[in-house]
């Protein structure tokens, strides 16, 4: 249970969403808010009002580049369900299966286009550098991970550089951007940023554990969706790193074929060799790694809060 004040702001920044996002299209603008209520964890808004909270800034004053943390988030995974040519998001239809994909990519463009607007208007440096940097990470991060889509000789320094890129770099934005609203020092600002980095590094390997492990409803989409959409993730290095020549052979298979009756077996393999508990063992180091940035800061509801948020990383896996 997150005990500090910022707990109070997700409901603020949904409510900032829903009295100003509206596009002149309304197309677009339903697209936008059908997304923020079909749910969601809001954790990078999160971060950004624990990050401000921390430095002693008050959250609710910083709920606007709160909001703006999730909407950016929600852009890129109205375009991620069209790049992955996934169905399912929030546990409802991804964007383009109600609306197809040139509205969905349209939509997205928009909303980053909206954000922008806003940001450069209202935010001094760094901030409108910080955010815009993260996006062509992101976007990088992307194009990355398509071009190793079936790649089974992809390594572990690889798959960190991809999700560091697509993944972390929004988590980092959002508790350095917090940080910085809130008038941190420059030892707070870093320490932030570091946290935000290697919980996005563990969040994602956690995200890419579950779909292996989880079932769709816990998820919100399909489980074993990475190994149909050919993506090499943690577990699946491990394991094509320690099992069998055999079992990379399936593999190669598998993502040549494209067999779903192939997919359980390609899971059994992965949790066979003790790949699972090598995934884990990379969650917890991270999580732990965040925690240490924010060691040298002073104790208080919104150092917990962060704290407990690293923990959790390391629950139900
Ligand atoms: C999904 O992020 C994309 C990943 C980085 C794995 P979240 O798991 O935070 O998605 P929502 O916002 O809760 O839907
Ligand atoms: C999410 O990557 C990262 C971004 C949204 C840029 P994934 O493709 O692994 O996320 P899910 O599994 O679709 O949520
Ligand atoms: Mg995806
Ligand atoms: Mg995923």
């Amino acid at each position: 249970m997150i005990e500090s004040a910022a707990y109070d702001g997700q409901t603020l920044v949904e409510e900032f969403v829903r009295s100003h996002f509206i596009a002149d299209n309304p197309l677009v603008t339903e697209a936008v808010r059908r997304m923020m209520a079909a749910g969601g964890k809001r954790i990078r808004p999160q971060l950004t009002l624990l990050a401000a909270e921390v430095v002693g800034a008050q959250p609710a004053e910083h709920l606007e580049l709160a909001a703006y943390m999730e909407l950016i988030h929600v852009a890129t995974l109205i375009h991620d369900d069209v790049v992955d040519r996934a169905d399912t998001r929030r546990g409802v239809n991804a964007t383009a299966v109600d609306y197809g994909n040139r509205i969905s990519v349209l939509a997205g463009d928009y909303l980053f286009a909206w954000i922008f607007r806003n940001v450069t208007a209202r935010y001094p440096a760094p901030i409108p550098h910080i955010l815009s940097a993260t996006l062509a990470e992101i976007c990088a991060g992307e194009v990355l991970q398509l071009r190793a889509l079936g790649d089974v000789a992809l390594t572990l320094t690889d798959y960190l550089e991809i999700v560091g890129k697509k993944t972390a770099s929004l988590f980092a934005a959002s508790a350095e951007c917090g940080a910085i609203v809130g008038g941190a020092s420059a030892e707070q600002r870093t320490a932030l940023r570091d946290f935000g980095r290697d919980y996005g590094i563990a969040f994602q390997m956690k995200d890419d554990l579950l779909d292996m492990t989880a079932d769709a409803e816990r998820l919100g989409k399909p489980a074993g969706n990475d190994l149909r959409e050919r993506k090499v993730t943690i577990p699946l290095i491990f394991a094509l790193q320690r099992a069998d020549r055999g079992f990379r052979d399936s593999v190669e298979r598998f993502f040549t074929r494209g067999d779903d009756a192939q997919l359980e077996r390609i899971v059994e393999g992965v949790t066979a060799c003790a790949a699972l508990q090598a995934t884990r063992d990379r969650i917890e180091h991270y999580a732990r790694r965040a925690s240490r940035s924010l060691s040298g800061m002073r104790d208080g509801a919104a150092h917990r809060s962060l704290i407990e948020m690293a923990a959790s990383l390391v629950e139900e896996i």
